[in-house]
């Protein structure tokens, strides 16, 4: 972006916190619904359209200072498809691209949506804040630690914004939850218990390879990761989860947003110190996946213990939820997932009354547009977004520490952040940085 558009821009925001519309909030009810003029717009591409990155894409299109100048798939069809919603649901044209690299070096782009699989992040982001674009990444941040921190580094050196897809830093019910944690009214936390039971983490019915559809650019798909004689679609669209190659199981896939909100309670400003997990693949032989069915994972902080639980392939849990997260204190416990929370509180038998007031809180949740503004407003304002770049590494870190001690069979892990590296175990070593498949080269910045 220009020097002047990034003035102007700034301006705007200088204007509508001077209005009293101070914050995400307030800066998008300013723009919500007025004709916004192109120095004040943020010009977005996005790379991954079929799923999540397309949805990312539409959280921003609904903000009136937004256009989407690019789309950028390497399968055509979808490409295609997005392309003409965008048409026909926002009247903007966007170029399309089949290569990420010829996409960035086009000026109109201000800020680029990363919507690929997991192992991709890195390269994207490190390529995009070299050509000057801020980034919305998804999340897990990416499939390794040593690109969680590529990717730090890069963000700071070429003093990008950068926002990590772990939208629920931006909903108001988790922000109070935490509140109330730290406020400590409800006593000392002493665990975090995080679960996540999902069907699809058992990834799909087994099938024969078949060729790779016409539509598709599979080396540019691959990209860092080995080369494969075959396409399966067991691991491809969507699927890609269940394999190490690209992504890191429901431990990272839904791992990290859990793991986000029990580590803000703390909050916990560091990586893991210890990791103790255990993990298998005991059911539904008849399907496709290398990562963990099962798994139980612990890790002790400094104040309070953070523990996972997932059996893939059930979709029911505790409290009759499929995921969730309950905040152990000493007079209550907080019950909570996307849709709102509740306090549980204890019974104190001497004063024969409650420790804390019960509590229910319903929300429709509007976390997504909410994420999608604060970022908009970071373009704007140059400051960071409510997710940076250090939240998603750290959120990483726990989730592949965890997937790494059953990997290496260590059960047990000592991370030794100063130094990058696991205390006393050269198995685990082995897992911090990924084998790029050549010409791909795993930055160094
Ligand atoms: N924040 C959330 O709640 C949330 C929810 C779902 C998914 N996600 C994340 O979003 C990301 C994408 O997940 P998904 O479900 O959309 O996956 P998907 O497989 O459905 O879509 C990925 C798209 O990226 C394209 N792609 C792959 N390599 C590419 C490349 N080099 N250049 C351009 N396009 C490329 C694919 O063709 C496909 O269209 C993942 O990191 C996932 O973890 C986040």
């Amino acid at each position: 972006m220009d020097k002047s558009r990034r003035e102007a821009l700034k301006q705007g925001v200088t204007l509508a916190t001077g209005l009293g519309l101070a914050g995400s909030y307030g800066n998008r009810l300013f723009a919500i619904g007025k004709k916004t003029a192109p120095s004040d717009r943020v010009n977005l591409a996005l790379i991954g359209c079929r799923n999540r990155g397309y949805h990312v894409l539409e959280n921003h299109l609904k903000l009136a200072d937004t256009k989407c100048v690019a789309l950028c798939d390497v399968d055509s069809e979808v490409l295609e498809k997005r392309s003409a919603e965008i048409k026909e649901k926002y009247g903007q044209k966007p170029k399309v691209y089949t290569d990420y690299r010829k996409m960035l070096e086009n000026k109109d782009i201000d800020a680029v949506i990363i919507g690929t699989p997991d192992h991709w992040h890195c390269l994207q982001l490190v390529h995009a804040c070299e050509a000057g674009k801020d980034v919305y990444v998804e999340k897990p941040m990416a499939n390794s630690i040593e690109e969680c921190n590529v990717m730090v580094n890069a963000t700071r050196k070429y003093k990008r914004v950068v926002q990590v897809g772990q939208q629920q830093r931006s909903s108001r019910h988790w922000q109070e939850i935490m509140k109330t944690i730290q406020s400590t009214k409800l006593g000392k936390l002493r665990k975090v218990e995080m679960w996540a039971n999902f069907n699809y983490g058992v990834g799909g019915e087994k099938v024969s390879d078949s060729p790779v559809p016409k539509s598709v650019d599979y080396n540019l798909w691959l990209g860092p990761a080995p080369k494969r004689k075959t396409f399966n679609t067991g691991r491809f669209h969507g699927n890609w989860r269940m394999w190490w190659d690209y992504g890191g199981g429901l431990m990272t896939d839904w791992g990290v947003h859990l793991i986000d909100m029990g580590l803000w309670a703390g909050p916990v400003s560091g990586a893991p110190q210890v990791t103790l997990a255990y993990g298998d693949n005991l059911s539904f032989p008849d399907h496709a996946r290398e990562t963990y069915d099962t798994m139980s994972v612990t890790w002790p902080l400094t104040d309070y213990i953070m523990t996972w639980e997932h059996t893939a392939g059930t979709q029911n849990g505790p409290f009759d939820k499929p995921y969730g997260i309950r905040f152990i204190c000493d007079k209550a416990t907080i019950l909570a997932d996307r849709s709102g929370y509740k306090t549980i509180p204890e019974w104190d038998q001497q004063r024969e009354t409650h420790q804390a007031e019960a509590e229910e809180v319903k929300r429709y949740s509007t976390e997504y547009d909410m994420h999608a503004g604060n970022f908009i407003d970071c373009i704007k304002s140059r400051e960071d977004p409510i997710c940076t770049v250090e939240d998603g590494r750290r959120v990483a870190l726990y989730a592949h520490m965890a997937n790494i001690a059953v990997r290496t069979g260590e059960l047990k892990l000592q991370w030794d952040d100063a130094n990058n590296r696991f205390a006393g175990s050269d198995k685990a070593n082995q897992y911090i940085a990924p084998k790029y498949r050549e010409p791909w080269v795993l930055p160094q910045v």
